[in-house]
């Protein structure tokens, strides 16, 4: 075993505020803890919202089911077939925005992925979008199920049955 090999990943890597100056070429290790160790992964039961996406270009899936509390994500869960960065991104997407509101987990953008990992090169740059795109239409699918409810018991007053 090499030096480098043995070395232990950081507990919890620092999340950093600022990309580095320069062009990024190979994965961080924020990056590469994220895809060793991906976080939220798995599939919740009955989920609140849910949703499956896939990057056409390079075939790469996410599939992403959510839980909503009091309009807060309680929870959030994903399952990726895709590539190292598709995993990475995914997974820190998950972990922003796991305890945000509904709204301010739509406003999540595949750049404020990116910084929270500390950069990713740029020809994977393509891979943040999977995991944001499913968080959003999983959000989508939740409030359309809401607002199909909303109508539903709004319906059943006005007809009083
Ligand atoms: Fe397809 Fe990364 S190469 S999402």
């Amino acid at each position: 075993m090499t030096e480098e090999s043995s070395r232990e990943l950081p507990e919890k890597p620092p999340e950093p505020d600022s990309l580095p100056a320069g062009p990024i070429l190979f994965y961080n290790e924020t990056v590469i803890d994220h895809f060793m160790h991906p976080r939220n992964v798995g599939e919740l039961e009955n989920p609140d919202g849910e949703a499956v996406v896939g990057d056409p270009m390079c075939g790469d899936q996410m599939k992403v089911s959510i839980r909503v509390d009091n309009g807060i994500i309680s929870d959030i869960k994903f399952k990726s077939f895709g590539c190292p960065g598709a995993i990475s991104t995914s997974s820190m997407v998950t972990e922003l925005a796991r305890g945000k509101s509904t709204v301010e987990a739509l406003l999540i953008t595949d750049d404020d992925v990116v910084l929270a990992l500390g950069g990713i090169p740029a020809h994977k740059k393509h891979c943040s979008l999977l995991g944001v795109r499913a968080v959003q239409q999983a959000i989508q699918d939740y409030l359309r199920k809401e607002k199909a409810e909303i109508d539903r018991v709004h319906e059943k007053d006005i007809s009083g049955s």
